[in-house]
């Protein structure tokens, strides 16, 4: 079964570009293995995920993301079961917003509240993604 997660969190202050590489290259050489595929979006200090795979391998990879001290305050904002993967090609496709394209900061991500348990979707967040989704896959 296809699963999907989505969660917003902060960058911790001092992020560097290295910072950035390391956590790119981890990514992909983990989730190569083990089927997970996902897009990883940093804008102004906010990294916005989504990833996709098997339901046991996303959550014990999300347990390990929420514990980084590259970033704090991750909120889960999208959790769902999906028929078919957004990025079927990619590991992680990484892509960092420019000012042309603050989707993120004019929908609020910094303020998105964690979801009430008794949803597993949010509307805004998975509409916001799909939106960006186009942006990084029209570069
Ligand atoms: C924003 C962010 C996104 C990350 N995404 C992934 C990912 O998609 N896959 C991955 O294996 N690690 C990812 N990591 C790194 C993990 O948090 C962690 O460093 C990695 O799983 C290795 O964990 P370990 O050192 O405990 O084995 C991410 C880290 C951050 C801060």
């Amino acid at each position: 079964m296809l699963f999907q997660l989505i969660y917003r969190s902060k960058a911790k202050p001092n992020l560097t570009d290295k910072d950035l590489e390391d956590i790119l290259e981890t990514a992909r050489n983990f989730n190569s293995s083990q089927n997970i595929t996902g897009c990883l979006l940093y804008h102004k200090g906010l990294f916005l995920q989504l990833l996709e795979g098997d339901f046991n391998a996303v959550n014990q990879l999300y347990n390990g993301i929420r514990k980084d001290t590259r970033h704090s305050e991750v909120i889960t904002l999208h959790m769902q079961e999906a028929p078919d993967r957004i990025y079927n090609d990619w590991s992680m496709a990484f892509k960092e917003l420019k000012e042309n394209l603050a989707t993120l900061e004019k929908n609020g991500a910094a303020s998105f509240k964690e979801l009430p348990s008794q949803n597993n979707t949010s509307p805004l967040a998975q509409e916001l993604f799909n939106l960006m989704s186009k942006e990084v896959m029209n570069d």
